[in-house]
């Protein structure tokens, strides 16, 4: 067998509390305090306590240049070497790491920046409830995060005397003013009956549809939407989930955004999305009910086409994600529904749904829509009375 480090490997050091019972019988606090190395690599996405002995292998190993499995036995011993090799984090020629060999050739291949990869792959959640995990722990009330942490800093920030601030005139009515005091994020939707077919289709065209297209080199088509995007590439798709729309099937789609199409992925019963709705959002009920959820995913790889492992490009495509969602609520709104966003997504499930590697293609957020249900059995903030019921 022959072995590669793989091309992204960050070593951190860490400490860790751990309580410990004899050291509380011995009169401590019962907590001990491990310092530990911690590598973590993007290709596996899961963190790997290191031996300090461990770091002198990934010195003589590369990314480029494979070694034998047997050369580096002999240098650093089989245990070691085996164990590194079962971690994932010396990457072999042999099948069982085949899904590790084509996860770091997906990384190299999308040109992404390591730190950025890192923050991409270990943000993501699998499994997590956060309504399950509220109601065990508790949720946190403002005050007991005071009490933790003390006061939040300010509402806003003071950087000179007020005396030296100049006052502006308040701005006139619009339409557009208008729109966005109404927009406030719903967590009461009403599946009374189905949402029209149009207003889907109206929702999707004005925020991911694209508004004309221009080629503008050979190959290259540049698409012109409702919203910015870093670069002109718009990486962002919107993968929909279906659960109660007139005339549509329940189930996953892809909305072409040229062709302004849905195009059918897997096709379900309305009863067996409803959990996969739930699991998408993280356990958040108040969300999952909504009949129309638009995973944005984004394809890293048009975007670090031309920012190359570049340390702007993934926040670019944040940015890209914020202006689609705030667009959406406004899309949604005009027509007189509620919408939100949500990053509390299980990125595992919304990249299982949708068959995306999550490195090439991954998740970033979850909008959706509905009609505002009468009842507010959930918190929303709507301060000025607006929101449309
Ligand atoms: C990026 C982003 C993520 C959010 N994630 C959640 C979430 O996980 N759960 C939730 O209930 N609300 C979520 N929200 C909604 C915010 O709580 C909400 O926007 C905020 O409280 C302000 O209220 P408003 O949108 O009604 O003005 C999110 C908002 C944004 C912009």
């Amino acid at each position: 067998m022959n072995l590669i480090r793989p091309g992204f490997l960050f070593l951190q050091r860490r400490v860790r509390p751990e309580f410990s019972l004899a050291d509380l019988l011995g009169g401590g606090a019962g907590v001990v305090r491990h310092d530990e190395w911690v590598a973590l690599a993007p290709h596996l996405g899961r963190e790997v306590v290191l031996e300090a002995a461990d770091i002198p292998v990934f010195e003589v190993v590369t990314p480029g240049q494979a070694r034998p499995r047997a050369e580096l036995a002999a240098l650093f011993g089989e245990a070691r070497i085996d164990r590194l090799v079962d971690a994932g984090l010396l990457i072999g020629d042999h099948a069982e790491h085949q899904p590790l060999r084509a996860r770091e050739q997906a990384l190299r291949e999308t040109a992404w920046w390591g730190p950025a990869a890192l923050a991409q792959v270990f943000g993501s959640w699998r499994d997590v409830d956060v309504e399950a995990d509220e109601s065990r722990d508790g949720g946190r009330s403002w005050k007991e995060m005071i009490g933790t942490h003390g006061p939040p800093p300010p509402e806003a920030p003071e950087l000179r005397p007020r005396t030296s601030w100049q006052a502006l005139p308040m701005p006139g009515r619009s339409a557009l003013g208008a729109l966005l005091e109404t927009r406030s994020t719903c967590r009461n939707f009403d599946r009374s009956h189905p949402l029209p077919l149009a207003d889907a289709s109206t929702i999707l065209h004005r925020v991911f549809g694209a508004q004309a297209t221009q080629t503008v080199a050979p190959d290259v088509v540049a698409l012109k939407k409702n919203s910015p995007s870093g670069g002109g590439l718009h990486p962002v798709e919107a993968f929909v989930l279906v659960q109660d729309v007139d005339g549509l099937a329940p189930g996953l789609y892809h909305y072409h955004g040229v062709a302004h199409a849905l195009v059918p992925l897997r096709l379900l019963e309305e009863d067996a999305i409803a959990p996969l709705a739930g699991e998408l959002v993280a356990g958040q009920s108040w969300f999952a009910n909504a009949p129309v959820l638009v995973l944005m995913a984004a394809r890293f790889q048009r975007t670090f086409w031309k920012y190359r492992q570049h340390a702007k490009a993934w926040r670019v495509i944040l940015l890209d994600a914020g202006h689609l969602s705030q667009n959406f609520q406004l899309a949604a709104t005009e027509l007189g529904y509620g919408a939100f966003v949500t990053a509390a997504i299980n990125d595992d499930c919304a990249e299982r749904l949708f068959e995306l590697d999550g490195i090439s293609t991954g998740a970033i957020a979850v909008c959706g829509f509905g009609r505002r249900s009468d009842s507010a059995a959930n918190i929303e903030f709507d301060p000025l009375g607006k929101a449309v019921r």
